[in-house]
């Protein structure tokens, strides 16, 4: 058994919490030889809710299980914590945009990027997975200078996992065939989720799909994949979620699959024109806890009008929040 490293979830007694912790708790994001220390923050009305989080995972005697903090101090959520998924935030509701979200979350990242900066490991991987994931991530970010920039990203590893879903469906081949799928930029309606690079044991599988299928079916069925869910279960996608930030945190410590990239919500770095300093979902190749955005991609000229959208999209949401940065 290796030491055991400290993983905080934030909004830990919520929906997508409540999946999370237990599944890390049980081995299933950094190995069953990772002993791993919980650190739950909720608010304070939540605490008893999240006691009751904290009974249950002693019910189940994980032996990766080390030990569980429970708290509504961020202070002590994060303290000398070396990854953090960052799900405490208010969910949308039918017929709102996920930027809907912008003003009533920032305040929350704001106040966790500063105990982030005060209180975690100063190498701390850090996921944020509340809404709208993108800004949050800049937000927090900003607010803990003396943590790599580099180290905070946003899901949309769930908009590639639905991605994949929704095209082997419809070549009729098992997902785990289907590689090189990207995301590019925001996790909302804007998001572009780009095929041309996908591979089915190493053939392009454009010849199987039409330009309609892909403009009018497949693009937007992913960039609506959260309002549809919204609609049929009157609450906003939980375990996908859970599931989707397992494989992110798991392929960003642990490393993406061999002649595969996934996709993550990274500062841009200048990569595909995209301007510098937003946290944009680039292709990644992740090994051994760190990511490299996959370069020199040929780009068609619809996809470079997307992926300028939805960069639009994320500039906008800057200029909204730009007096926390
Ligand atoms: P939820 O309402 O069930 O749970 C949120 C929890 O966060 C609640 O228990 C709440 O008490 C807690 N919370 C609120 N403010 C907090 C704070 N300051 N500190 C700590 N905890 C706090 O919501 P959910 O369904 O778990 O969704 C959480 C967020 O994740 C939402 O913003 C949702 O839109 C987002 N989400 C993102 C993705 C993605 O792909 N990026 C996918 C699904 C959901
Ligand atoms: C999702 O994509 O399911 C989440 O971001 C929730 C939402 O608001 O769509």
């Amino acid at each position: 058994m290796k030491n055991p490293v400290r993983v905080t979830i934030t909004g830990a007694a919520g929906q997508i919490g409540y999946q999370l912790a237990f599944r890390i708790a049980s081995g299933q994001m950094f190995g069953k030889d990772q002993p791993i220390i919980l650190q739950l923050l909720e608010i304070t009305p939540a605490l008893p809710a999240l006691q009751g989080v904290v009974m249950e995972l002693e019910d189940c005697a994980f032996s990766t299980l080390s030990d569980v903090i429970a708290t509504d101090d961020a202070n002590v959520a994060f303290k000398d914590a070396e990854y953090a998924l960052l799900v405490g935030a208010m969910p949308r509701g039918p017929g709102m945009e996920r930027n809907d979200l912008l003003e009533a979350n920032a305040k929350i990242f704001t106040q966790q990027g500063k105990a982030i900066n005060d209180n975690a490991n100063r190498q701390i991987r850090i996921l944020v997975v509340g809404n709208p994931a993108n800004t949050n991530a800049l937000i927090a970010s900003s607010n803990a200078p003396n943590i790599d920039p580099r180290n905070f990203t946003a899901m949309t590893r769930l908009d590639h996992n639905r991605a994949i879903a929704h095209l082997s469906k419809k070549i009729n081949m098992d997902s785990e065939n289907i590689k090189k799928m990207t995301i590019w930029g925001n996790h909302s309606a804007t998001q572009y989720p780009d095929i041309d690079h996908v591979t089915v044991n190493d053939h392009s599988i454009k010849n199987q799909i039409t330009d309609d299928w892909l403009k009018d079916e497949f693009i937007p069925a992913v960039q609506q994949r959260g309002a549809a869910i919204i609609k049929a279960r009157g609450a906003s996608s939980a375990a996908s979620a859970a599931s989707a930030a397992i494989d992110h945190m798991h392929d960003w410590v642990l490393g993406s699959p061999e002649n595969d990239w996934v996709s993550m919500g990274v500062p841009s770095d200048g990569s595909y024109n995209i301007e510098p300093g937003i946290i944009y979902s680039f292709p990644v190749r992740c090994h051994q806890g760190e990511y490299e955005i996959i370069q020199d991609l040929s780009l068609s000229e619809f996809s470079r009008d997307r992926m300028q959208i939805t960069e639009t999209e994320l500039r906008e949401e800057r200029a909204a929040i730009e007096e926390l940065l």
